[in-house]
């Protein structure tokens, strides 16, 4: 059970798929070593999937139990973290209300995460008024819990300073706190909110199949958690090397993405200095040998992963996954409904405690 001594973590995902080589990597193995020291909240921010689909509810919900069944496929351990429904903890979208107010409304649209989704995912200027509203609630999903750490990758830097900022303005504003104090200071000197901080992952940014873009599912270039073995073969076989050349031709292994994952992936460092090294000489290395390494190394990473993703896949197991979501999501009201009772305090919105049970 989540013990509330420990100091807290928070991060999320949003159900728009299933999760990818770069979640993992950027955000989730960071997720896993955090579960013992903190107290972990780990949030499905199903409302921002209706940001830009809320025509697809059926689609969203079936999301939203599919990224569970990833979480706890990697080693998320719901005895130890607490899983997190946005959409049935309402002090969010309270505090999305509180925070939208204390943002300029350019400040907002200036996040380069928001312009970069706005280009990636072709939504040009007919997305909908909600659609930048997901920044500031995502301050919002993070300040609720009041964390420590925010672990993510490198893409939602952007955001976690957005929320840095609403924190510090809300600390100022509304407690008293001096707008010069140092970020760890804003808790002693009477912030409801603690300034949190980032934790970018071993690999902030990882490269997609098509060895160009961040991977990302609305860019077409991913490899999911959930592949199947041929699935991985036929995406790593199919990359671009970066140049053509034979195997008995010096190649530069640096402009050649499959070298990227190799570095990722295949724990061996000196077996991939040593690869590089062929590379680079043409010693008799085809781009199909090196495809073949990463290929096996990308396995040997997804098989427990698969295998433990097989059993919530059977029948009974989307049941298993609402379960936890309720349990975790009665334990996160919790902490959300005291943190909004502090901001509420604070603004001289306090007119009598609520109770808001959720089973
Ligand atoms: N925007 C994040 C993403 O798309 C998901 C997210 C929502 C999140 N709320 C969060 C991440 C709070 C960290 C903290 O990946």
């Amino acid at each position: 059970m989540p013990n509330s001594a420990k100091p807290r973590v928070l991060t999320g995902d949003t159900p728009t798929g299933r999760l990818h080589l770069g979640h993992y990597v950027g955000s989730i193995e960071n997720r896993l070593r955090l579960q013992d020291q903190y107290d972990c909240f780990f949030l499905l921010a199903n409302m921002h999937a209706f940001t830009t689909r809320p025509d697809r509810h059926a689609e969203i919900r079936a999301d939203t139990i599919e990224i569970v069944k990833d979480w706890l496929a990697c080693g998320i351990d719901p005895s130890r973290s607490t899983i997190v429904l946005q959409t049935e903890v309402p002090a969010i979208a309270e505090l999305t209300w509180y925070f939208a107010m204390l943002l300029p409304f350019n400040r907002v649209m200036r996040n380069p995460t928001l312009k970069d989704e706005i280009k990636d995912k072709g939504l040009g200027d007919t997305h909908s008024f909600g659609f930048p509203m997901y920044a500031v609630g995502q301050c919002a999903d993070i300040l609720a819990f009041r964390p420590r750490w925010v672990p993510v990758g490198e893409d939602q830097v952007a955001h976690i300073e957005m929320c840095r900022e609403v924190a510090r303005r809300f600390d100022i504003t509304y407690c008293s706190v001096d707008s010069k104090a140092d970020d760890q200071d804003f808790a002693t000197l009477g912030g409801v909110f603690p300034i949190p901080e980032v934790m970018v992952g071993r690999v902030g940014r990882l490269i997609g199949t098509d060895g160009k873009q961040k991977m990302s599912k609305s860019l077409n270039n991913a490899i999911f958690l959930s592949d199947t073995p041929r699935q991985v073969k036929k995406k790593i076989g199919a990359m671009y090397p970066g140049q053509s050349r034979d195997p008995d031709q010096p190649g530069d292994p640096d402009i050649n993405p499959v070298f990227d994952y190799a570095d990722i992936f295949i724990k061996d460092e000196a077996f991939v200095a040593d690869l590089r090294e062929r590379y680079r000489k043409g010693d008799n290395l085809g781009d199909g040998h090196v495809k073949a390494f990463v290929i096996d190394a990308v396995n040997e990473l997804l098989d427990p992963i698969r295998a433990k993703r097989a059993e919530y896949e059977g029948p009974g197991g989307d049941d298993t996954v609402i379960d936890i979501i309720r349990t975790g999501t009665a334990a996160a009201n919790e902490v959300a409904e005291e943190t909004l009772y502090m901001a509420k305090d604070a603004m001289g919105l306090g007119f009598g405690e609520r109770t808001l049970e959720w089973e």
